[in-house]
């Protein structure tokens, strides 16, 4: 495992617990079996370099966590940083003077200021994140983006992967070394009918395992992260054939299926993070390049991995049903 440590200048402001929990990585590593649990510790230190105030303040709910989680043979860390995404006006100007020209551009597409505001939070964050990783400046942080949407560190920069994922007002942002890395978020909320979604992203096994759950609502919910946080590493998001995938639906998160021929689920690790609003899953496993999505389990020879025709349709529908009881952001 390799970690690109701060500069002298950033060294001198990391919070003191964030490098404690760095020693304590390898001691940790046997984490993989069990929940995730974010240390409670304020990173206002984190972002004190963006020269606005004290912009920590206006980011409730701080969490962050330090593993280092075994993918198939290699270990990789996991960093997660919890954010709440609803901040003053005053330090909204100071989150988006950190954004790109396109990210900017972006920002203003969106039909609600809510979700405007929102967004501008979360690629701030995920700046600052990454800057701090790296040892630079969040501004100087390149962003390009895969076939799906999946943004990403220009050329690989240190070999950081991330994800952000978010829900409501919460947002999630995990970070690994050398590992692909997923993550979802769905804030706790009553789901009125939770068979007929499951009947368009279950496979029969977690059918079977829904039926049988004490609380469907929460299983429902454990599968559909976990399966999120899959396809997201992938960074092929929901228009991967979602029911050839099978995960656990209760509490100890497990990738049984991948969906993809040939390869183990034993290279992947999914994990549940506790969250005191939300059902947050993670998913760390091997980078897989271009070719091997090709390799998606079709029963009829079709790879709707790779057909954006048929999956927009079938990813809109899904869309549309998993989020009609929550606002969801829509920059179009
Ligand atoms: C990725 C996807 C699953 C996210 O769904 P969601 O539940 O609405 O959103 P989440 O909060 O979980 O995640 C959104 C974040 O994931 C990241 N993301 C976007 N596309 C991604 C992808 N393909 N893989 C992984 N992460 C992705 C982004 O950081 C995004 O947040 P941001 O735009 O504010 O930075 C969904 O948008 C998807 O399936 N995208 C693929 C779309 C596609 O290929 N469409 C073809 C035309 S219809």
């Amino acid at each position: 495992m390799q970690r690109a440590w701060p500069t002298p200048r950033q060294r001198s402001r990391r919070p003191a617990a964030m490098i404690a929990s760095n020693a304590t990585e390898t001691a940790m590593s046997n984490s993989i079996t069990k929940p995730v649990t974010p240390d409670q510790r304020s990173y206002a230190a984190v972002l004190s370099d963006l020269d606005c105030g004290s912009l920590g303040e206006h980011i409730r709910r701080p969490s962050l966590a330090t593993r280092s989680i075994r993918v198939g043979a290699p270990f990789t860390s996991l960093d997660l940083w919890c954010v709440d995404l609803d901040v003053t006006a005053d330090a909204l100007n100071c989150f988006r003077q950190g954004l790109s020209r396109d990210e900017l551009a972006r920002a203003e597409r969106f039909h609600s200021d809510l979700h405007r505001a929102r967004y501008i939070v979360g690629r701030a964050t995920l700046r600052r994140v990454l800057a701090d990783r790296l040892g630079c400046s969040p501004a100087t942080i390149r962003l390009s983006y895969g076939r799906n949407g999946k943004p990403m560190l220009e050329g690989g920069r240190g070999h950081v992967e991330f994800n952000l994922a978010h829900s409501g007002g919460d947002a999630v942002i995990a970070l690994a070394d050398r590992a692909a890395v997923g993550v979802d978020i769905e804030l706790h909320r009553p789901i009125s009918d939770v068979e007929s979604l499951a009947r368009l992203v279950f496979s029969d096994v977690e059918r079977r395992e829904l039926k049988l759950a004490p609380d469907p609502v929460s299983a429902f919910l454990n599968g559909w992260t976990r399966k999120e946080a899959y396809v997201k590493a992938l960074g092929i998001g929901l228009t991967a054939p979602l029911r050839e995938i099978t995960v656990s639906l209760s509490d100890g998160a497990a990738l049984f299926s991948t969906g993809l021929r040939d390869r183990s689920a034993s290279y992947w690790r999914l994990l549940s993070v506790p969250h005191p609003r939300a059902v947050v899953a993670v998913a760390l496993g091997p980078r897989l390049d271009r070719a091997t999505t090709t390799g998606w389990l079709q029963s009829k020879g079709e790879l709707p991995g790779l057909n954006p025709a048929v999956n927009c349709h079938q990813m809109r529908h899904i869309s549309t049903t998993m989020n009609g009881g929550l606002q969801r952001r829509n920059p179009e």
